[in-house]
């Protein structure tokens, strides 16, 4: 929904310039429409009646985005105790959240229980004794998946691969049956689904199908052995496009992995969260020097890996482009944060205009994974956050003060 109107840069109908003016940067800039828009591709339902799409909440927790989804009927993937608070606090149901993560504790169990969600994804043997355990000591059963590890390469970043052999998340698939049969001893567990998850921004339909095929193999021995499951959950991990990659669409995953499980009678729950809202989210960055050593360009801004850690941690490519003026002649320059590590970059290489002290560039595709990983590293305080919908616009989340950054000391 970004698009340039008289040489500016507009996220729908709201100039960029004018918000950076209006709230300064660095500042996270979201739009509705396309938070919605994403959601209701992912709503296309390829087996009618039988999808439960849950938002992985960890991509962008803000209460205004969550508000959001929750009004459109989403569900919740959740990986802590925190991220259940804010989903219910934010109107998503119990009865559509999914609860993955390796290390649940017995009070997150807990608190899961009494909530009484959808699903625990289990990931460990000892992850389930304490389920049932907590289950037994609150005197219910407790639903629960295990999350099983496919051991297929997804082909993305080694730090969001999920779902190969030695890596730390789910149960190796060929030990899936053995930890099923050993489930269905426990007196306090109700076996309901399968999960998987093998990795974040992947980029074609290939990845998925091989994981599907394995997990689909283990619900069908299941099923041959007595153990009947409800829920087939996928996951997330749907790719966009930061640069010119192609990912497939929700329909097109669907497609590819639904008909694997022909003759199952089970529901399936995907939980997009890139997908959702990464390309709905940019950051506005202020330029504070130009500066030009060893034979480079740089524009010094005022925001970096403590905002926007992807470039950091994984490399990971963002467009970064003027929010004004963006026909001006353009150089080859890397867009550097204040932070003091050499590490921290926005954009190596980059062909940018050698754009003004105070004027703005936006960081595109920052929505997910953005203001979620930030930190005041640096004693920097958090930016702000903004939701525009049409041409209205809304602080979302207050910039955070020098007295915040202490707040919390004794
Ligand atoms: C269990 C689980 N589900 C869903 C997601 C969301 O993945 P993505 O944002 O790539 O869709 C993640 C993220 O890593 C995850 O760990």
């Amino acid at each position: 929904m970004l698009s340039q109107k008289n040489n500016r840069l507009y996220l729908e109908n709201v100039s960029l310039e004018k918000l950076a003016g209006e709230y300064g940067t660095p500042l996270f800039v979201y739009s509705k429409n396309t938070i919605l828009g994403n959601f209701n591709s992912f709503l296309k339902p390829f087996a009618p009646g039988k999808e439960l799409i849950c938002y992985a909440l960890k991509a962008n927790s803000n209460y205004s985005i969550l508000k959001t989804l929750s009004g459109a009927g989403a569900g919740v993937d959740i990986t802590s105790g925190g991220e259940l608070y804010r989903a219910m606090r934010a109107g998503f149901k119990p009865s559509k959240t999914v609860y993955a993560g390796i290390g649940k504790t017995y009070e997150e169990i807990e608190y899961a229980l009494k909530n009484n969600i959808l699903m625990f994804n289990v990931e460990s043997l000892e992850e389930i004794e304490a389920v049932n355990k907590a289950a037994g000591r609150l005197g219910r059963k407790a639903p629960v998946a295990f999350r099983v590890n496919p051991h297929i390469d997804p082909h993305t970043h080694h730090y969001i691969t999920t779902g190969t052999a030695g890596v730390k998340f789910g149960i190796p698939f060929a030990e899936a049956l053995d930890a099923y049969k050993t489930a269905s001893k426990l007196k306090n567990i109700e076996i309901v689904g399968i999960h998987s998850h093998i990795g974040s921004q992947i980029t074609s339909t290939k990845p998925f199908k091989m994981a599907a095929q394995r997990i689909s193999g283990i619900v069908k021995k299941l099923a041959g052995a007595g153990i009947h499951l409800k829920y087939v959950d996928l996951g997330g991990g749907l790719g966009i496009t930061y640069s010119n990659e192609k990912p497939p669409t929700p329909y097109e995953l669907k497609k590819s992995v639904v008909p694997i499980f022909k003759g199952l009678d089970v529901s399936f729950i995907f939980e997009p969260g890139r997908s959702i809202i990464g390309n709905a989210g940019v950051l506005l960055a202020g330029v504070i020097y130009r500066k030009k050593a060893g034979g480079k360009n740089f524009l010094v801004v005022d925001t970096g890996m403590n905002d926007l850690l992807r470039p950091t941690l994984y490399e990971a490519f963002h467009d970064i482009v003027p929010a004004a003026g963006a026909s001006r002649p353009r150089v080859k320059l890397d867009v550097v944060g204040p932070i003091c590590e050499t590490g921290d970059f926005l954009g190596k290489n980059r062909m940018i205009p050698w754009l003004n002290q105070g004027e703005c560039l936006a960081v595109k595709c920052a929505g997910a994974y953005g203001y979620a990983m930030s930190s005041q590293y640096n004693s920097r305080a958090r930016a702000a956050e903004v939701m525009v919908d049409g041409n209205k616009y809304s602080l979302i989340r207050r910039r955070e003060t020098y007295k915040d950054l202490v707040a919390l000391e004794k």
